[in-house]
């Protein structure tokens, strides 16, 4: 029998928390053969709910879940991870300048980075799910120097996701004859999700839509600011499609991209497509054997270039931020 994988969750009494665990626990993070035993951390406040969280994962009998440990201490909770999902992290509330948040964020994310750092399994992978996703991951891994940096991700895996659904219904197409869509940049609204190497059916998006206006005014947008569409509609933000995306993404990660397609995932730039080294962007990327590969060679029109552009000042602005904190 396989030993269990160590899954570290991060604010998991929240609500993407809920929606997250018992996928986890199912299987549907790693794989329908693969153990696992779940460490959940929380901040004092959360550690009663987690309880409650745990007793219903007791209650279901997943076959695959070995154990649950709960705890506020960063330094148990990663003991011997293997996988880290941070979903924790500090809201923005009104009135809150972008300085506050990010130093907010950074009172979370360097010492669980610290934590992981000393802790952590060899193998361990990290996805940053928190926002502002892409600079927590790059504190994180800043203050994890024996860790390789490439293990920190951070999630645009929902907006990849997002960009998939809106493609196929204005195609009319099955999500699942849509291959390579690209997510460019930052988690934000910035963020440029790419359709011209992307595939509907074996043909080019981009030339089967054939319509710029659309791209610009309808689909990016769309996908860019449909977080705030869902806290409209819901009247709470994302949350399970959040916690699928997650699931996505390290399993994605851990069991490979399928032949003729890629994903997008948030990961240190090695300054591929002009994105300057070090800052955590999302690439097209391929997968095999728990690692992963930035797509390479493709063109980059004028349309695109000045999107991922944009997306990326946004990235490199957030970093020399944070730098100035003296948080990485
Ligand atoms: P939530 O507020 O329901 O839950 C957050 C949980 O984190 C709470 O239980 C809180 O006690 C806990 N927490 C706070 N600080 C912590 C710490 N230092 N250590 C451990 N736990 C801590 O929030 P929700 O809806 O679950 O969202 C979590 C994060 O995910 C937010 O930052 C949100 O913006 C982000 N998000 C990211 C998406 C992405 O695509 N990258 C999509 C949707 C949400």
């Amino acid at each position: 029998t396989r030993t269990p994988v160590n899954v570290t969750v991060t604010g998991a009494a929240g609500q993407i928390g809920y929606a997250l665990l018992f996928r986890i626990a199912s299987g549907h993070l790693l794989g329908p053969d693969v153990p696992v035993n779940l460490r959940l951390l929380e901040i004092p406040q959360g550690l009663k709910a987690a309880e409650g969280t745990a007793m219903e994962l007791d209650d279901c009998a997943f076959p695959l879940l070995r154990g649950i440990e709960i705890t506020d201490d960063a330094n148990k909770a990663f003991a011997g991870a293997n996988v880290a999902l941070l979903v924790g992290a500090r809201p923005r509330t009104k009135g809150m300048e972008r300085g506050d948040l990010l130093s907010a964020n950074g009172g979370i994310f360097k010492p669980q980075g610290k934590a992981i750092n000393d802790n952590a399994a060899d193998d361990i992978k990290v996805l940053v799910v928190g926002n502002p996703a892409n600079t927590n991951a790059l504190i994180a891994q800043a203050a994890a120097p024996d860790v390789p940096a490439e293990r920190f991700t951070a999630m645009t895996r929902l907006d990849h996701n997002r960009a998939i659904s809106q493609l196929a219904a204005k195609t009319g197409a099955a999500v699942s004859d849509i291959k390579k869509l690209t997510i460019w940049g930052n988690h934000s609204a910035t963020q440029y999700p790419d359709i011209f190497h992307a595939e509907v059916a074996g043909k080019n998006a981009a030339e089967l839509v054939n319509d710029e206006a659309w791209l610009a005014d309808t689909f990016i947008p769309t996908v860019a600011k449909r977080g705030a569409a869902i806290i409209e509609a819901r009247g709470a933000s994302s949350a399970a499609s959040a916690a699928n995306a997650a699931i996505d993404h390290v399993h994605t990660w851990v069991n490979g991209t399928a032949a003729g397609d890629w994903t997008s995932m948030g990961i240190p730039s090695d300054g591929s497509y002009g994105v300057p080294e070090g800052i955590i962007s999302s690439f097209p990327v391929t997968t095999k054997d728990g690692k992963y590969e930035i797509v390479q060679g493709l063109d980059i029109n004028e349309f695109s270039r000045a999107r991922i552009d944009a997306s990326v000042k946004e990235l490199t602005e957030e970093r020399d931020a944070v730098r100035e904190l003296g948080l990485i």
